[in-house]
C-alpha cells in the first residue's frame, strides 16, 4: 500500500497540531482532520484557531485548503483514508468500575465502530490517544468483529510525546517517534508505512519500533517518569522551606549529575495538564488490576505529592495573610497549567484558586491566553465547588494585570508566563493594600528586587527569614553603592582621557 490519504479523528490538542505538521512536511499526502464538534471544525477553518500554540497558525495557514482539510464529514474521510489516526480524548472515568482512575475509552471505541462500519477497503488504524496497555487489542477486536469480510486492518500504537506550548517544535524535532505494531509480516509492513510518513522530516534512527504493548506502556511510563521528577523536586522544596536550603540551588547541584540531568527539576506549585495525572491514575489502576499493589502505591504517591504541593501553597497564602483571606481581594496571575498555552486542564491554578475561594477571598484573575468563560466554567464546576453562584460572585476576570492588583492584598503567581517578569511592580505596589505580598508559585520573579521595593515575598522551596530579608536588602544597598562608585570612577576616567 502506498499511503496517499490520511485521516485523523479528533481535532484537539493532539490531532490538530500533529496532522498540521504532517501535512506541512508531506505535501504528497492529503490529510483530513475530522471531529464530531461543529464548533471545533469551524474554528479550525477560521482565522482564530481553537487552540493557542506558538507556530501553529503559520503551519495551518500554509497548508489549509492545499493538502490539509478540517471537516465534519467523518464517514467520507474514513472511507477515503489509507491510514487513520485516532486522536480523541481519553479522560479519566467519572463513573462505574475504575471511576476516578481508569481511562475512559468510550470515544476510542465509538471511533473503532465507526471505522468498521464505513470502511470499504484495508486500513492502517493508528492509536495516538493515550490508552491503557492492550487497548489496541480492543480496537482490533471491534474492527474485526464488525467489518465486512475480506477487509483487513492493522492497528498500530504511535503515542504522541508533544508538550503543549512547544508542540510544533516537539513535532518538528522530536527526541523519538515510537511505533508499536503486531509482531507479524502485516504488522511490520504497517509499521514501515507509518515510519515512511515520519521519515519525510525525521531521521530513521530516531524512529523506534516495538511491539504494540511496549509502545502503549512506554507512553504511560514516560509521563509517569516526568511527573515523578516534578513531584521529587517538589518534595525537596518542602524540605528547603523548613531548613533554609534553596531548591533552585539543590536542583542545580542534583541536575549537574549527568545520570540525573538538568531538565524537569523546576519546583512549582504542582504539575497540571491533561496527561500527567490521567496517565498516572491509569498506571495505578492497571497495577491494581494486575494485582501489583506495591507498584500501584508507588505511583499513587507521585499524585499525592502533587496534591500536597498545591494545597500546601494555598494554605501558606492564607497563613501569611494573617490566617484569613475572607473578603480580601487577591490578584491571581496565570490560570493555564503552563505558559504558552490556553489549556487549563488539571491546572494547579484551579485548585489553588478553589481553596482561596472556599476561604472567601475575592479573586481578580488575569491570564494572557485563557478565555474568561473557561476560568468561570472551571471554578464553578461540580468538581470544584458545591456553591457555584457564591463562587461566581467572588471572581473577577481581568484583561489587564494592573487592574487586577487594585486594592489587592497579594499577587499570586500560578503560571510561569514570561510577561509576568517584566511588569512594573513598583507601579503595582502603589495600587495595593499594605503589607503587600507576592506568592510566587512558579519561582519566576526577581525576589530580591521585589523585597527592595517593599513587598513581602513567599515562594516555593525557599523561605525568606526576617534576617535574610534585612541582610539581603543591606547587601543590595552595598552593591548599588559600589556600582554607583564604579560608574563615577569610569566617568572621571573618561573625562580625564
Ligand atoms: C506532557 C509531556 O511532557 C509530553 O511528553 C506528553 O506528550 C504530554 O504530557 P504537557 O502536559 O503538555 O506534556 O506539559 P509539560 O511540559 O510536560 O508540563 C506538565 C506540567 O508539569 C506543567 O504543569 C508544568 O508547569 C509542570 N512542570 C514541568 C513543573 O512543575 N516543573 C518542571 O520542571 C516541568
Ligand atoms: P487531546 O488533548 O487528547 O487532543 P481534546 O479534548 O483536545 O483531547 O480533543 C479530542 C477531540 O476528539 C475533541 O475535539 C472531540 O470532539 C473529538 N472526538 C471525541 N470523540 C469523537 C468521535 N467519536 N468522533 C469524532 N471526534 C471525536
Amino acid at each position: 500500500m502506498v499511503i496517499k490519504n490520511v485521516c485523523c479523528i479528533g481535532a484537539g490538542y493532539v490531532g490538530g497540531p500533529t496532522c498540521s505538521v504532517i501535512a506541512w512536511k508531506c505535501p504528497d499526502l492529503r490529510v483530513t482532520v475530522v471531529d464530531k464538534s461543529e464548533m471545533r471544525i469551524n474554528q479550525w477553518n477560521s482565522d482564530k484557531l481553537p487552540i493557542y500554540e506558538p507556530g501553529l497558525d503559520e503551519v495551518v495557514m500554509e497548508c489549509r485548503g492545499r493538502n490539509l482539510f478540517f471537516s465534519l464529514d467523518i464517514d467520507t474521510a474514513i472511507r477515503d483514508a489509507d491510514l487513520i489516526f485516532i486522536s480523541v480524548n481519553t479522560p479519566t472515568k467519572t463513573y462505574g468500575v475504575g471511576k476516578g482512575r481508569a481511562a475512559d475509552l468510550k470515544f476510542v471505541e465509538s471511533c473503532s465502530r465507526k471505522i468498521a462500519q464505513v470502511a470499504t477497503g484495508p486500513k492502517i488504524v493508528v492509536e495516538k490517544s493515550t490508552v491503557p496497555v492492550r487497548a489496541a487489542e480492543s480496537i482490533i477486536n471491534i474492527l474485526t468483529a464488525n467489518t465486512r469480510p475480506g477487509i483487513s486492518f492493522q492497528v498500530l500504537s504511535n503515542p504522541e510525546f508533544l508538550s503543549e506550548g512547544t508542540a510544533i517544535e516537539d513535532l518538528l524535532n522530536p527526541d523519538r517517534v515510537l511505533i508499536g505494531g503486531e509482531e507479524s509480516e502485516g504488522g511490520a509492513k504497517a509499521i514501515e508505512e507509518l515510519s515512511w510518513i515520519y521519515q519525510h522530516w525525521i531521521p530513521a534512527k530516531k524512529i523506534l519500533t516495538t511491539n504494540t504493548w511496549s509502545s502503549e506502556l512506554s507512553k504511560l511510563a514516560s509521563n509517569a517518569f516526568l511527573a515523578q521528577r516534578v513531584s521529587s523536586i517538589n518534595a525537596i522544596s518542602a524540605v528547603c522551606e523548613a531548613t533554609g536550603a534553596d531548591v533552585s540551588q539543590v536542583a542545580e547541584a542534583v541536575g549537574h549529575d549527568s545520570r540525573v540531568g538538568p531538565k524537569f527539576l523546576q519546583a512549582s506549585v504542582g504539575f497540571g495538564g491533561s496527561c500527567f495525572q490521567k496517565d498516572l491514575l491509569n498506571l495505578v489502576y492497571i497495577a491494581e488490576c494486575l494485582n501489583l499493589p506495591e507498584v500501584a502505591n508507588y505511583w499513587q504517591q507521585v499524585i499525592n505529592m502533587n496534591e500536597y504541593q498545591r494545597s500546601r501553597f494555598a494554605k501558606r497564602i492564607v497563613e501569611c495573610l494573617f490566617n484569613s483571606v475572607t473578603d480580601k481581594p487577591l490578584a491571581v496571575f496565570g490560570f493555564a497549567f503552563k505558559k504558552n498555552t490556553g489549556d487549563t486542564r488539571e491546572s494547579p491554578a484551579m485548585y489553588v484558586c478553589s481553596h482561596l475561594l472556599e476561604e472567601g477571598a475575592h479573586l481578580n484573575i488575569y491570564d494572557p491566553k485563557v478565555a474568561p468563560d473557561q476560568i468561570l466554567q472551571d471554578l464553578t464546576s461540580a468538581a470544584m465547588t458545591s456553591e457555584p453562584e457564591r463562587v461566581k460572585r467572588l471572581i473577577t476576570i481581568c484583561d489587564d494585570p494592573y487592574e487586577a492588583v487594585k486594592e489587592a492584598h497579594a499577587i499570586v503567581i500560578l503560571t510561569e508566563w514570561d510577561e509576568f517578569k517584566s511588569y512594573d511592580y513598583n507601579k503595582m505596589l502603589l495600587q495595593m493594600k499594605r503589607p503587600a505580598f507576592v506568592f510566587d508559585g512558579r519561582r519566576i520573579l526577581n525576589h530580591s528586587a521585589l523585597i527592595d521595593l517593599g513587598y513581602h515575598v513567599e515562594t516555593i522551596g525557599k523561605r525568606f527569614t526576617r534576617n535574610a530579608l534585612v541582610r539581603n536588602a543591606a547587601t543590595r544597598q552595598h552593591w548599588h553603592r559600589l556600582q554607583r562608585q564604579k560608574v563615577a570612577r569610569n566617568n572621571i576616567h573618561h573625562i580625564m582621557h
